[in-house]
């Protein structure tokens, strides 16, 4: 026993050196080049000291060593832990039990992306086909004055017409647009003919919200002004673009009336869902209606500052909304303005997937 005890002493001795030897060591180690080398000497895997300690612990008498492993391992965990808390404060890398647990195998994020609105989908693919026929944007605000949204455009006062277009009055002659109409006045204000342009925008009526009207939705204005136009123009270029963007289906005109145009059509496409056998979304009829549109009246160019003698030009104005809920099979116009994204995202991945090959 004697023995063993006189050997536990200076066993126990021997970690007592090391750990107030070690100590200002790391402590007093400035730079991690110093830490390192304080590493290297006092816990080096190969020729540390505290290694050559252990061995040493391993050679004691087995009673000794319930008390000399104790003693050990806390001046172990001390010194370790001084060391770690040094290398955070120098900067040097990080010892291994610093490492945050990550598991690299893990499944990436799900990761969000943004998708195009339904309607700006249609707005684009129908600006794509207008492009090629020579029409460029042009854009209007969304607050307008009375002369813009009426007057210029041949409504007279107190006129009839004007109940489909109640709105909102920011004051006295200032409004929140009823249509795109306007556009056509300010764009023949600022340039001459020849004139091609497409504009879309926001509108505003006092509708109901239900499955078929909303208080704000968009529109597509067209205007063609130039020297001999005539209806041929606007029927050629409106049935073009109707093959186009609705593939082979076939189109008519209906007589109508708008203060702006005459004369006035409104142009149906054959039911996309029946192909014009009739069912609950065309009402029976096989037809849909797209757009109106007609030849502008001489008064609107003359109202703009254009000669009527010299120019004539057509226009029309669609509903992108509409033609949003038969292409993407929506029932609800409503659906269109909830911003859900569970629905936008079952329309905009194929559009996307399509665009990435
Ligand atoms: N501005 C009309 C509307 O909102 C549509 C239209 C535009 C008709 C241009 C003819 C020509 O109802």
């Amino acid at each position: 026993m004697t023995t063993s005890a006189g050997s536990l002493q200076e066993f126990l001795k021997q970690i007592e050196n090391f750990e107030s030897e070690s100590t200002p060591a790391f402590r007093d180690a400035a730079t991690s080049e110093a830490l390192e080398a304080a590493r290297i000497k006092y816990l080096g895997d190969r020729s540390g000291l505290l290694k050559a300690i252990q061995r040493e612990l391993g050679q004691l008498p087995k009673e000794d060593k319930p008390i000399a492993g104790r003693a050990f391992n806390e001046a172990k965990t001390r010194v370790e832990s001084l060391f770690e808390q040094r290398s955070r404060a120098v900067g040097g890398s990080p010892s291994a039990s610093q490492i945050p647990l990550s598991d690299l195998t893990m499944p990436a994020r799900h990761q969000w992306r943004g998708a195009k609105h339904p309607v700006t989908l249609v707005i684009e693919e129908i600006a794509d086909i207008f492009r090629e026929l020579g029409f460029t944007i042009a854009l209007g605000p969304q607050v307008e004055t009375e002369w813009y949204n009426f007057g210029s455009l041949n409504f007279p006062p107190d006129h009839p017409a004007l109940d489909a277009h109640d709105t909102l009055y920011i004051k006295d002659d200032v409004l929140l647009r009823t249509h795109t109409s306007p556009v056509q006045i300010r764009t023949l204000q600022r340039f001459p003919p020849p004139i091609r342009i497409l504009a879309p925008g926001d509108v505003f009526r006092r509708d109901f919200f239900d499955a078929s009207h909303a208080p704000m939705f968009a529109q597509i204005e067209g205007l063609c002004v130039d020297e001999g136009i005539s209806f041929v123009d606007l029927k050629a270029m409106l049935t073009n673009f109707a093959t186009r963007f609705f593939g082979a289906a076939r189109t008519r005109f209906r007589p109508s009336y708008f203060p702006f145009t005459e004369p006035s059509a409104e142009m149906d496409v054959q039911c996309q869902l029946c192909e014009g056998i009739g069912c609950a979304v065309c009402k029976g009829t096989g037809w849909t209606e797209i757009l109106g549109s007609g030849m502008v009246h001489p008064s609107v160019l003359e109202a703009a500052g254009v000669d009527a003698e010299r120019y004539t030009g057509w226009a029309f104005g669609m509903g992108p909304g509409r033609i949003a809920l038969q292409r993407y099979d929506i029932p609800d116009i409503r659906i269109l303005y909830d911003s859900d994204v569970r629905f936008l995202e079952q329309i905009a991945r194929p559009v996307l997937s399509e665009a990435e090959g």
